[in-house]
């Protein structure tokens, strides 16, 4: 498929990095395909991050998600998702290669600036959980 899903994390957004964020994603070429700001309940966090429910960071990882306002968005590329996660970089900016979103913008392997789709379905899984077909330009 050639669509991603993404969320700007709390931290970025706190440490006004969205806007930089924004721009490094449109100048690498993805077309935004819907876009807005929200915050997450702990309960709609727990949800979109369901499949690590058993993993010991879960509940941090909640507690961080629903912490203050976040961007999500979809967006548009050939090959969309390896391609944006080879932009964003390793879950653990320590591991990022220089250059890439988390190397610059993340804080730590929780508070990692960006979210992106790991496989086609959960692109547009993720994507519904935060947009109907009508708010997809
Ligand atoms: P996402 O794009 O956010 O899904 O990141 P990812 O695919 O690179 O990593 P993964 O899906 O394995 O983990 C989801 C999120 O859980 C990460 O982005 C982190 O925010 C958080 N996370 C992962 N590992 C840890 C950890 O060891 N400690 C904490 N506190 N959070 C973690
Ligand atoms: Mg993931």
């Amino acid at each position: 498929s050639n669509r991603t899903f993404t969320m700007i994390k709390p931290d970025a957004m706190k440490n006004g990095h969205a806007g930089a964020i924004l721009d490094r994603i449109i100048k690498e070429g993805f077309r935004v395909v819907a876009l807005k700001m929200t915050k997450l309940s702990e309960e709609k966090a727990g949800e979109f991050y369901a499949i690590h429910r058993e993993r010991p960071f879960f509940g941090e990882l909640v507690e961080f998600m629903s912490s203050g306002p976040i961007i999500a968005a979809i967006l548009e590329k050939e090959n969309a998702v390896s391609s944006f996660r080879t932009l964003i970089g390793a879950t653990n900016p320590a591991n990022a290669d220089e250059g890439t979103i988390r190397k610059l913008f993340a804080t730590s392997v929780g508070e990692n600036a960006v979210h992106g789709s790991d496989s086609d379905e959960n692109a547009a899984i993720e994507g519904a959980f935060f947009f109907s077909g009508l708010e997809q330009i």
